[in-house]
């Protein structure tokens, strides 16, 4: 698939990673549909992505937000071939706190709520929408990429709800395959490692330090730019199906 005759559509688009792959995928001429809960970040980085890119305020855990971005994204004159699951949340919590109370239900709930069920729903709605696009050669439609994180294989302390959603996520990705091998979309999932994000950016820097420092290599924090390489990959191999890859320099973490 060439990247200059697809749309793609990002959810999380209008910060970090996701930004970053709407930005990657831009440069190579394909047409992008951003969607992002952050109205006020979305439009900032819908001045900047200029003519080819569009966007919608909305939450992916919303099925009619969702059909909504989704209709914006076949207003483009090129078919959409791409959704690419971005849109994600962070929680830190241990299973007891220091005091003996549990963690707190509503948190698990929420983080698996956007992280697995917004990922689901968008997968869902997408694949809709792609299935209905002009066969290519070889019989492929379009590619779904969703995003883990190599929490769901080493998840540390206080990442019970993170690591539950991304591993889901993780096990989402090959019976997707399967289901939608017969209307040819393809299904991959990146875990990254760490990657320098706002996500990220609002830990002390000893501690960003500490972490780069844990990288085997390179040494350093990833950069969302790692992860829209390795998308861009997936969507123009028509062999990377059912797959989860890692983007992490070969970091294994450690409990805490
Ligand atoms: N940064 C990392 O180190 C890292 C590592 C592994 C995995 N990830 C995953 O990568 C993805 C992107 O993370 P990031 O670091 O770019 O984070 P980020 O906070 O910079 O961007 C996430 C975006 O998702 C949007 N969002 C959150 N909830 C939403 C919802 N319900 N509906 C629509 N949009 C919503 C936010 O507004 C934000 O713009 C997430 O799924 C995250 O879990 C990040």
């Amino acid at each position: 698939m060439e990247i200059k005759s697809i749309s793609a559509f990002i959810t999380g688009g209008a910060s970090g990673i996701g930004a970053a792959t709407a930005r990657f995928l831009l440069s190579k001429g394909a047409h992008v549909t951003v969607m992002d809960a952050n109205s006020e970040r979305l439009s900032a980085v819908l001045a900047e992505f200029g003519e080819r890119a569009n966007g919608f305020a909305g939450d992916v855990t919303n099925p009619g937000d969702v059909n909504s971005a989704l209709e914006a994204a076949t207003t483009w004159p090129l078919p959409l071939r791409v959704a690419i699951n971005c849109a994600g949340i962070g929680h830190a919590d241990r299973i007891l706190q220091k005091d003996g109370s549990p963690h707190s239900l509503e948190t698990f709930e929420r983080v698996i709520r956007v992280n697995l069920i917004g990922t689901f729903n968008v997968l869902r709605l997408s694949s809709g929408v792609i299935s209905r696009m002009p066969v290519l050669e070889g019989g492929e439609r379009g590619v779904i990429i969703n995003t883990a994180s190599i929490a769901a294989f080493d998840g540390q302390i206080g990442q019970a709800a993170y690591a539950s959603s991304k591993g889901a996520v993780v096990s989402l990705t090959l019976p997707a395959a399967r289901d939608l091998a017969g209307v040819g979309i393809r299904v991959a999932c990146i875990a990254p490692g760490i990657i320098d994000t706002p996500l990220l950016g609002q830990l002390p820097g000893e501690v960003r330090d500490r972490l780069a420092r844990e990288v085997p290599f390179p040494k350093r924090l990833g950069l969302p730019e790692d992860y829209a390489v390795v998308a861009e990959m997936i969507i123009r191999s028509s062999y990377i199906n059912g797959e989860v890859i890692r983007v992490d320099g070969a970091l294994r973490m450690s409990p805490k």
